[in-house]
């Protein structure tokens, strides 16, 4: 059975006044046992979110990471210091920062072993373009990038791994994939994953993104191989982000 995943992808937005709106009304109950929930908001409101989300469902998690454990490099973070705050996932290969910071397959290896030589959980995120879908390239694309990282992680690695298929073509834009649409590719994957093991595709935690709301939740969470997701704009506000996770 694998435990449903909720992670609130905040990106460069949120306040002081977000994180206190958000500890507040996820300590209350009326949420499945059974869940996993994160946030994940800009670095500087990391302190403030590990102490505001003492004692509530909300659990911390950070959008990259740099490869490097410490040194001259300015402007970036380590996975050490990220453990410090109370940070348990960490987003690997967001499409915005393969888009707008060229990080590219290779990169994004390098910050999937660095977070797991910390002890963080890797959210290795993948998706493919319209451009990509028009031409039937989705799980070419999608395998892809994700083979690049699974084909060179050893087997105990591996399970350590979570996934979120985010269409590039559906980050931020209202059009969400279809349940079917999200379904097929993920189930791509899972079988991807059983070529390496079984036990690894029955057990690996598969997210989807992209204009996930409060309206499109349940039926994309009803799919069998979708475990969670991960939400962006409807992740700012407190009422819809805990509607989705009543969802889970
Ligand atoms: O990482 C999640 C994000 O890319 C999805 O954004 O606004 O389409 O839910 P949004």
């Amino acid at each position: 059975m694998r435990t449903p995943l909720i992670a609130g992808n905040w990106k460069m937005n949120g306040s002081a006044e977000l994180i206190r709106q958000f500890g507040e009304r996820f300590a209350q109950a009326g949420l499945p046992e059974a869940l996993d929930i994160t946030i994940i908001p800009p670095f500087p409101y990391l302190d403030a979110a590990q102490h505001a989300f003492e004692g509530t469902r909300l659990g911390l998690g950070a959008q990259t990471l740099n490869p490097v454990h410490s040194g001259a490099h300015t402007g970036e973070v380590s996975g050490q210091m990220l453990k410090e705050f109370g940070v348990c996932y960490v987003l690997i290969g967001h499409s915005e920062r393969r888009q707008l910071y060229r990080e590219t397959d290779d990169h994004v290896y390098d910050r999937t072993q660095a977070a797991l030589s910390v002890g963080l959980t890797p959210v290795l995120c993948v998706g493919e373009t319209l451009e990509e879908r028009d031409a039937g390239d989705t799980m070419q694309v999608v395998l892809r990038q994700v083979g690049h990282v699974m084909a060179r992680l050893e087997p105990a690695q591996r399970q350590q791994i979570v996934i979120a298929y985010e269409p590039v073509w559906a980050i931020g834009t209202g059009r969400t994939a279809s349940p079917e649409q999200a379904q097929e590719v993920m189930a791509g994957i899972r079988e991807y994953q059983a070529g390496f093991d079984t036990q690894l595709a029955a057990q690996l935690r598969l997210l989807y993104g992209g204009s996930m709301n409060a309206g499109n939740a349940a039926e994309l969470l009803a799919q069998p191989d979708i475990d969670g997701g991960l939400v962006g704009g409807a992740s700012l506000k407190v009422d819809d982000f805990y509607a989705i996770c009543q969802s889970a």
